[in-house]
């Protein structure tokens, strides 16, 4: 008896195993990822609850507040290492101390007003920040390659009053100075001695200041609502525009690191520029809300990477799709695969370079996310398909409770007309799975549209309206992208006014300017070309002269590099008899684009921009065979 039901009851349980083990197999086959999503799911269920705590709390919990708790609970632990210095939590506390007093006494700095940084990647940087927080301040991040006029909208248009030069770039705010100075800007300058009327040293006052702490009585007003940081932009209209970080904002994206599993015992290496919020708020701040070390470097270098890595047993590395097809392109090292990296993260990564990276410097996790500073929606690739930029799953369909989980859709591109198509009813038409598409994310107050600071006119530029409702707004992104059957995220192409090109995005319209500044230039039309064997695209000038004048390429060049970064410039400028500037002028452009720099189609002149001969030299065959080819980089 009791051994028959024994048995009986065994005979359940295996029918029960079998059961169960077939759901699981059937769940595989038709979720694949059904495990890993859902992994994902409660990690940034987690990521929220945590955000709902900080939100809570009065006063409310900063991103700075996280910083100090560190300091408080592991000071002596390195946050910085860099240049063959470590700067403990500690160190970095009292020293942006020491700065938030000194430019509290003689920067007369109150909560609430926005000091501008220009300067590159240092611990400095970090402090003044640090100490800008203190004091309930916002930074402004200025990109340090601007020049000139460019120099002067950044730092007005975020209404700074406050203007903090590194020693290397004091030429660049001697030329502006001027008018900094009219504007009732203070300018202080990163060293001890300074002999220029108007400019301001700094270092000297820094080492006077004591590092006692800060009373955060001097920021009590800071809300989760308050600008921390201005990144810029490039716009469509020329000039960069400065995207409002608020203090919510930053906690956002300082959990990137935390949702891929990074732990306080990682190293994180950021090769990339601070005054981008990939460096700033997805690796800084993801390191100072982890507890991490970070491995700070001036810039990228390509021979130093590895042997960085190694140094200081970083774990994982920030990248740009440029900086890992630059490490591709060394030649092979012994040592390839000796290190302890074990996870990567950035954006813009191709396809053939993710699969060469991996096999030539080992099994690195590979995280690629689609993100944008002016931008309310994001996509994380977190199971490492190959060329993705991201991953939509069941969840980010179904609620949009959550964070990161916002409506948005690909809708129908017309590239002839360079707007979206709209069907009779004047509303837009959103493409099938699968088809590439224009990313468009619904403005709710949970995806709220971050304005540009003081720039109502673009911010309404990037606004589309009646999307699928009449009266609803959405943010156009800008980028087309495809999403697959299994719910993949492609990036495919950047529409508009704006193109990539070395990691930075170039704003055609600022070049242009530029272009026709040049007194044989009459008209200038700006688009970017793809070139093999790079990411992003290339500038490329379609120009007209005026009449009776001949094309420089000698005094191009230079009044080129004197008014655009190195990335800006065009590498190509094509001479045309006449441009079109009428309404077919879009068609016209994307018949240029489509022709590119293709020496067997163009028949006009083309010059090609040689830095090492200072000038744009006319483009011949073999150039062009090297270009293609790879032999010759530009
Ligand atoms: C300091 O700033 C306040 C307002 O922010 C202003 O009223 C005052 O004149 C300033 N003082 C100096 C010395 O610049
Ligand atoms: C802080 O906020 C209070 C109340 O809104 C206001 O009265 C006070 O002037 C603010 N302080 C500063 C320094 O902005
Ligand atoms: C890196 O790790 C090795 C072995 O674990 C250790 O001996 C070395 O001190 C570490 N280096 C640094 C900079 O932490
Ligand atoms: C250039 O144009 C020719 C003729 O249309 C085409 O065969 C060739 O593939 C093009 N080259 C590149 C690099 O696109």
């Amino acid at each position: 008896m009791a051994s028959s039901s024994l048995a009986l009851i065994f005979q359940g349980l295996c029918t029960a195993l079998a059961g169960v083990v077939l759901v699981v197999i059937f769940l595989n086959i038709q979720f694949p990822y059904l495990l890993q999503d859902c992994k994902f799911c409660w990690t940034l269920f987690k990521v929220k609850q945590k955000r709902a705590v900080f939100r809570k709390r009065k006063p409310f919990y900063t991103v700075l507040d996280c910083f100090l708790n560190r300091v408080r609970t592991r000071p002596d632990k390195p946050l910085l290492v860099f240049e063959g210095r470590e700067y403990s939590y500690q160190d970095c506390d009292k020293e942006s101390n020491k700065i938030a007093r000194a430019l509290r006494k003689h920067g007369n700095l109150t909560q609430g007003d926005t000091v501008a940084l220009f300067l590159g990647n240092e611990p400095r940087f970090v402090w003044m920040w640090l100490g800008l927080c203190k004091l309930g301040c916002a930074a402004s991040l200025l990109n340090y390659n601007i020049r000139a006029k460019s120099l002067l909208h950044c730092f007005s248009c975020c209404g700074a009053k406050v203007l903090i030069v590194a020693e290397e770039l004091k030429e660049a705010v001697e030329e502006v100075l001027p008018t900094l100075l009219e504007q009732k800007a203070s300018v202080f300058i990163l060293s001890k001695e300074c002999n220029t009327a108007g400019l301001q040293t700094l270092v000297d006052k820094i080492e006077e200041a004591s590092n006692e702490p800060i009373s955060p009585e001097l920021r009590s007003n800071v809300t989760m609502g308050s600008p921390a940081v201005y990144i810029y932009t490039s716009g469509t209209t020329g000039f960069p525009k400065a995207a409002v970080m608020t203090q919510e904002r930053i906690w956002a994206g300082t959990f990137y690191l935390f949702i891929n599993g990074a732990s306080s015992e990682d190293v994180i290496y950021i090769p990339l520029p601070l005054y981008h919020a990939a460096g700033f708020v997805i690796g800084l701040h993801g390191a100072i809300q982890r507890g991490m070390t970070v491995v700070l470097r001036r810039k990228f270098s390509v021979s130093q990477f590895w042997d960085d890595c190694r140094k200081h047993n970083v774990t994982i590395i920030q990248y740009i799709g440029e900086t890992m097809r630059y490490l591709c392109n060394t030649p092979k090292r012994e040592s390839d695969k000796m290190h302890k990296v074990r996870m990567a993260i950035g954006n813009g990564l191709r396809e053939e370079v993710w699969r060469s990276f991996q096999s030539r410097f080992g099994h690195i996790r590979i995280v690629e996310f689609y993100a944008a500073s002016d931008s309310n929606i994001g996509f994380i690739n977190y199971i490492g398909k190959i060329g993705a930029v991201g991953r939509e799953n069941f969840y980010q369909k179904v609620s949009s409770t959550f964070i990161l989980f916002f409506p948005h859709a690909l809708i129908q591109f017309d590239a002839e007309r360079g707007e979206p198509a709209r069907d009779s009813n004047g509303l837009c038409i959103p493409m099938p799975q699968g088809e590439t598409g224009l990313l468009v994310a619904k403005i709710t107050t949970i995806a709220p549209f971050i304005e540009y600071a003081r720039n109502p006119e673009q911010t309404e530029k990037k606004k589309i309206r009646d999307v699928f409702q009449k009266g609803d707004a959405y943010l156009n992104t800008g980028d087309l992208l495809r999403i697959d059957k299994d719910n993949f995220v492609y990036f495919q192409d950047r529409i508009g006014d704006t193109f990539r090109w070395k990691g930075e995005n170039v704003a055609t319209t600022e070049i242009e300017d530029v272009l026709t500044a040049l007194d044989f230039i009459k008209d200038a039309c700006v688009y970017g070309v793809k070139v093999p064997g790079t990411e992003g695209r290339a500038g490329m000038a379609a120009v007209t002269l005026k009449s009776g004048s001949e094309f420089d390429g000698t005094e191009a060049f230079s009044h080129i590099a004197s008014y655009l970064p190195s990335y800006a410039r065009p590498q190509f400028i094509r001479i045309q008899n006449s441009l079109e500037i009428t309404g077919t002028f879009k068609q016209v452009k994307v018949k240029l684009v489509g022709e590119g720099f293709n020496l067997t189609i163009i028949k006009d002149p083309l010059y090609l921009h040689m830095d090492k001969d200072k000038c744009y030299k006319p483009m011949t065959m073999n150039y062009y065979n090297s270009i293609i080819t790879g032999k010759m980089h530009i």
